[in-house]
């Protein structure tokens, strides 16, 4: 598996994965429409008005070694990606890295893609200067929060929602 900065075709392979988003099953009151809406919206502004502050990681499978299997293998297949931000902290202001987005495709699932995004996202990160990686996750993504945790995040605040 190899990691690398998206390219413009990477495009419709994001917004196509974009809807592993809600699979999770948002909460009550959050439609699984809106939340793939959400996470589309900021994905598309990364391809249509970069801000430097942002990097979007595609994860691929590996390429061919050698010029044989250049000639027998298929282009490396796309596994998943992470759109990572640089935010500051609200206490400190400190600046850190936020994994914004992280989505692995359900074909690739389970086979260590979202743990080679996290550390490539740890890189990218630590070579900015920042001394900590960020995400939100829903409280009910208990998959996702299992892996976060597994990785070593800890949770920190939780959000609380009351609708009127
Ligand atoms: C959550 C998600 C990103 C995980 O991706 P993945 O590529 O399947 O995860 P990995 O295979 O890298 O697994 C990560 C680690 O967590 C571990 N893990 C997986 N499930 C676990 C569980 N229930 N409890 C503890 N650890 C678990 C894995 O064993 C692995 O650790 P290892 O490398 O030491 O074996 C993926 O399921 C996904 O895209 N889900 C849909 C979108 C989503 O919910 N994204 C998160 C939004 S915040």
């Amino acid at each position: 598996m190899v990691v690398r900065a998206a390219r413009a075709d990477d495009r419709p392979f994001v917004l196509a994965t974009v809807g592993r988003l809600a699979v999770f099953g948002p909460p009550p009151w959050r439609t699984a429409a809106e939340v793939v809406a959400g996470e589309a919206r900021t994905l598309r502004a990364f391809f249509d008005a970069p801000d430097p502050s942002w990097e979007l990681l595609i994860a691929d499978s590996a390429a061919p070694a050698t010029p044989a299997d250049v000639a027998a293998a298929a282009a490396p297949e796309r596994l998943g990606f992470a759109f990572l931000e640089e935010l500051r902290d609200y206490f400190t202001l400190e600046a850190h890295g936020h994994i914004g987005i992280l989505a692995v495709t359900e074909a690739a699932e389970g086979r260590g893609v979202a743990t080679t995004l996290i550390r490539a996202a740890e890189t990218w990160s630590r070579d900015r200067g920042h001394r900590a990686l960020t995400l939100n996750v829903f409280e009910t993504n208990r998959h996702a929060r299992d892996v976060y945790e597994h990785v070593g995040f800890r949770p920190e605040t939780v959000r609380y929602v009351k609708r009127f």
